[in-house]
């Protein structure tokens, strides 16, 4: 069932539990998150980042895909196709597109400028049904070519863009995207404490949730985090599956060159690690 991220999100605060954003690139990656979810009745956030959205071909492939995968599939939980740090355009483009969440990553903009182009946002996603996240300050490592610093978001800021209307917000509290430095200082929990003390009942998004310890991730949505996103993690355990085929020599046995045989490992390591996370964050049998 495709639907906006917001009844989901607030179900999650309520429910202290988080629901996964994991990002998708291709046909097997959708349908590995969407069977995950299925199986484990619970909702889910398919996460398209600009990048992803152009490899695919544009985002209406994307949304048609995974309409006809929902259907096609009999999926009955909760699926929202999600624009994963959306410039304004990419924005424009996915609502165009029939998406039913994006989110505006106005972190490079000034703040007089992200606050107007916010606005301009929410009102459209209020008119056609959609979710919208918006993120203060920026979050670190690299994505899609782009290098964030990480940061600790100023919790004043945090509580003027929520106040402006958004549907979910992403701080940063250290976070940052990829593979975590041997020398991270973890989450600032005292960050995330006093943004929540000032949002209220704001679902809070995790960026960057590959790599951090379960027991962090656990404190963080104790603390009011609803949304946790996770990609890189879905593209090591896919990449190590598929080396462990090709150097088992699998790939000249038989038909094993055979696309749907050589994909099929990572497929199932993407299936098994999106159940773990979602048992991670408490989203299991959260469908309904
Ligand atoms: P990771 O790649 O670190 O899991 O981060 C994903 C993310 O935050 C997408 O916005």
């Amino acid at each position: 069932m495709m639907v906006s991220a917001k009844e989901m999100l607030q179900k999650a605060v309520a429910g202290h539990y988080a629901v996964g954003q994991f990002n998708i690139n291709n046909l097997e990656w959708t349908k590995a998150i969407l069977q995950a979810a299925q199986e484990s009745n619970s909702p889910v956030i398919l996460g398209v980042s600009e990048g992803a959205g152009k490899y695919m071909t544009g985002f209406k492939t994307v949304e048609n895909m995974v309409e006809a995968m929902v259907e096609e599939m009999g999926i009955t939980v909760p699926v929202a196709t999600h624009l994963d740090h959306g410039s304004y355009e990419g924005c424009m483009k996915c609502i165009d597109a029939g998406f039913t969440s994006i989110m505006f990553d106005g972190s490079k903009y000034p703040i007089e400028e992200n606050v107007a182009k916010t606005k301009e946002l929410i009102a459209i996603c209020e008119e056609k049904g959609m979710s919208l996240e918006a993120e203060v300050g920026s979050i670190g490592g690299e994505e899609d070519g782009v290098i964030g610093q990480g940061e600790c978001a100023d919790p004043q800021e945090c509580k003027m863009i929520a106040d402006l209307g958004v549907d979910m917000l992403a701080a940063g509290i250290g976070n940052i995207h990829g593979k975590y430095p041997e020398n991270w200082a973890g989450l600032s929990f005292e960050t995330l404490d006093a943004i929540q003390k000032l949002t209220g009942d704001m679902p809070l998004v995790l960026h960057g949730g590959t790599g951090i310890p379960d027991d962090m991730i656990k404190k963080a949505i104790d603390l009011g985090v609803a949304k946790i996103n996770v990609n890189t993690e879905c593209q090591l355990v896919f990449a190590e599956a598929t080396r462990k085929y090709i150097e088992a020599g699998k790939d000249l046995e038989g038909k094993g060159f055979d696309p749907r045989k050589l994909l099929k490992p990572g497929f199932e390591a993407i299936v098994e690690k999106v159940k773990e996370k979602m048992e991670l964050f408490g989203s299991v049998g959260k469908a309904e």
